[in-house]
């Protein structure tokens, strides 16, 4: 028998970052923010000049750059090839592109190989969109973040400075909508998974519900 393995998905804004560390936390086990990794991949194609519009020149190169990933939920940690881009791939350009990195087949290929790997013998809380579905499918839980568009918007706006609510839900939605469609391991709920919106919850009011999710599932 392994370790346990919380997988949380759900679409961007949702929550899944501040509840996935914080039940992390309350039960002593690691943390893995795996679109932290499309994201680095998608700053290394920035940095090469790659055409982000050409899938195949995206598949032929995405072997190369190393992502490692720390799992502290106190501290997380994204690297490539030695460089610290926690910082990076926060960027609006990334953030744009990396709808386009994660919808081709190599890439997830390679990245859900790593994760699958660092995953391991489990006591892992890891995020992402396909955890439920693909990369974990025997998780111990699974839980499917959801909250009104309003409300994601809100909350990534305050996140970042410079952006207006409108122009959030603008951009989340055609990320949504790409991250949904796209062919390979789209978004969605996994079978099994328990679906929680968190419109009117407040952090640790959700946190508190998937520790109730994982009591029963076997801990
Ligand atoms: O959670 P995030 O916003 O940092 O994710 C960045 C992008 O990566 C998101 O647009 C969808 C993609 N992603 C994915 O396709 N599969 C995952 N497991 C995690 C993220």
């Amino acid at each position: 028998m392994g370790g346990l393995v919380v997988a949380m998905d759900g679409p961007s804004g949702s929550g899944k970052s501040s509840v996935s560390r914080g039940v992390a936390r309350a039960l002593g086990l690691r943390y893995l923010d795996t679109g932290a990794m499309y994201r680095a991949m998608t700053w290394w194609m920035l940095q090469q000049g790659l055409d982000l519009a050409d899938p195949a020149a995206l598949a032929a190169r995405c072997g190369e750059p190393a992502i490692t990933s720390g799992t502290d939920p106190d501290a997380p940690t994204i690297h490539v090839d030695g460089s610290d881009v926690a910082g990076p791939i926060r960027s609006t350009e990334v953030t744009a592109a990396v709808s386009a990195v994660a919808a081709v087949p190599e890439v997830r290929a390679r990245l859900v190989a790593m994760q699958r790997e660092i995953i391991g013998a489990g006591d892992i809380v890891v995020e992402g969109r396909d955890i439920g579905t693909v990369v974990a499918p025997d998780a111990t839980a699974k839980i499917y973040l959801t909250a009104s568009a309003e409300a994601r918007a809100q909350r990534r706006s305050a996140e970042l400075a410079g952006t207006t609510v409108e122009a959030q839900q603008a951009a989340m939605a055609r990320r949504d909508t790409l991250d949904s469609t796209r062919k390979t391991d789209p978004l969605s709920m996994a079978d099994g998974a328990v679906e929680l919106d968190t419109t009117s919850l407040t952090l640790d009011e959700v946190i508190d519900a998937v520790l109730g999710v994982v009591k029963e599932r076997g801990l």
